[in-house]
């Protein structure tokens, strides 16, 4: 019996070796949107998000600032150029100041290992067009030939994946002001010399060097996929690249794909859907609620704090979500220790809390709201309840989980079973310690595991 019944088990092993060795996928969304998500991203949940780039320089505004200055003459960005530069100053000329002297990749790295991160998404190259590597086709807009001298993607990725942390590479398909973009944009994306000079060669560049677990893709939504070629390049990546079984991609391809094809989705910037999607999805945000890129000029209330973030955090993982937060690192290559300070304290909580999160799956209700507010996940036969706010009479309500005899339950970072009971009206009743939230854990929020419940 144990014989036959290994013996069927190789065989149906053998079956989904060989269908998953043979499966090709076509260049086009049928074929490619079938492809399954590799499992390392879902279980993953958390990142770090890095806006790094000649924007870093003025670090004023945002990442956007050389949209702002010279395509929208917008007047603040303007004033700023006048008032501390010399005329004539370029955007270009900013390049040399992008020194990145202080850039510590293992410092870095570490910081975000500790932030409880699980993976790291580093741009390397914006809509400004400069490459934070030696691009061959970003002929002295590049960080090698101007500004740092240094391969930026290739030092962060050595030091990431030293660590417990899976490398992504953001790629802007789009550079606002490359010559031949224009002429293309001019033929109404008839002609398509930028996609063949500059944004293919790119991407096939960044994949072989790199080998990214991650290609965050963006800058693709002034013209659709056929342009881009999107679908000829996803067919190469999943079928014949070195990282063909374990990378990941995002959905922003081309006009109308975000949201509908691809890998996981990002849809929106700060998408916050509030009901469960059917599709793996990733919330992307930024401790600087103005900007992605550093600013100078940030003020600590426009900064999103440890609860908020935490907040973010567990909503999207109950919804099925992971959750991508951006750091912009100056132009000597630092994380300011607001930052630092930020998601080390978001790593203390999931240090304790993370059990929750990692790896979990949504559970059959997300989040409740009628006497408690809590978030729910669900991992093996535990369900997990997060609440951020201690209940004044130290009683937690669930009205979702239902019990058995057997059911127990406890919190994460605190030894010993939790006494609950069943009320008809107010649901089960968990009586919590009588300990002041934030002696046993960082005081943002805490985790009951429940076993035993339906
Ligand atoms: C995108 O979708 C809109 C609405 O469905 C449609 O009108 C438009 O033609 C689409 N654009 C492209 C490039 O497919
Ligand atoms: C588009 O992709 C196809 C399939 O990989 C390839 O044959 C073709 O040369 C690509 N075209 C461009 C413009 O990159
Ligand atoms: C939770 O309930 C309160 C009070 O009914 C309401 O103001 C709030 O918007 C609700 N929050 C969510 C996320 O549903
Ligand atoms: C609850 O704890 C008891 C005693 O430790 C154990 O026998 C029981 O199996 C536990 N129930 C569940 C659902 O894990």
């Amino acid at each position: 019996m144990a014989a036959s019944r290994s013996l069927a088990g190789l065989v149906l092993a053998l079956i989904a070796l060989h269908s998953a060795a043979s499966t090709r996928y076509a260049p086009n969304w049928d074929s490619l949107d079938n492809r399954p998500l590799p499992c390392w991203y879902d279980e993953a949940k958390f990142g770090i998000f890095l806006h790094w780039g000649v924007f870093s320089v003025p670090s004023f505004g945002s990442e956007w600032f050389w949209w702002s200055w010279r395509q929208e003459k917008s007047p603040a960005y303007v004033q700023f150029m006048n008032k501390n530069y010399a005329p004539g100053f370029t955007y270009a000329d900013f390049a040399p100041q992008f020194t990145a002297e202080f850039f510590d990749p293992d410092a870095w790295a570490e910081l975000f290992e500790s932030a409880g991160a699980r993976y790291v998404v580093l741009t390397t190259k914006h809509h400004e067009g400069f490459t934070n590597w030696g691009s061959p086709v970003a002929w002295n807009w590049n960080s090698v030939d101007t500004g740092p001298h240094r391969d930026l993607v290739g030092d962060l990725g050595k030091a990431i994946k030293k660590r417990n942390l899976h490398y992504g590479l953001y790629h802007s398909l789009l550079d606002w002001f490359h010559p031949l973009y224009l002429a293309d944009k001019e033929s109404g994306f008839k002609t398509q010399y930028f996609v063949l000079a500059k944004a293919m060669p790119e991407l096939y560049d960044l994949v072989m060097r790199y080998q990214p677990d991650l290609i965050w893709s963006d800058g693709d939504w002034e013209s659709p996929d056929t342009y881009w070629n999107s679908t000829g390049f996803l067919a190469w990546l999943y079928n014949d690249s070195p990282v063909k079984d374990k990378v990941v991609v995002n959905d922003r391809w081309g006009i109308n794909c975000s949201c509908h094809h691809g890998g996981f989705y990002n849809c929106a910037d700060k998408y916050t859907p509030s009901t469960l999607p059917d599709h793996k999805w990733e919330k992307c945000t930024s401790i600087d609620s103005h900007s992605w890129g550093y600013r100078r000029n940030m003020q600590v209330n426009e900064l999103m704090d440890e609860a908020t973030i935490i907040l973010e955090l567990v909503e999207a993982v109950s919804y099925g979500g992971n959750y991508l937060l951006n750091v912009g690192p100056s132009k000597e290559g630092l994380i300011v220790p607001i930052f630092q300070e930020r998601l080390r304290n978001v790593g203390k909580w999931l240090s304790i809390n993370g059990e929750a999160i990692y790896a979990t799956k949504p559970w059959r209700v997300q989040m409740e709201n009628t006497t408690c507010k809590l978030w729910y996940t669900a991992k093996e036969s535990a369900v997990y309840s997060i609440f951020l706010k201690w209940p004044v009479d130290n009683v937690l309500k669930l009205q979702s989980p239902k019990p058995t005899a057997n059911t127990n339950v406890t919190m994460l970072g605190l030894t010993g079973l939790l006494k609950w009971k069943q009320d008809p009206e107010l649901g089960l009743l968990i009586n919590l310690p009588m300990i002041p939230p934030g002696v046993f854990a960082v005081e943002y929020g805490w985790t009951l595991k429940l076993e035993g419940v339906h």
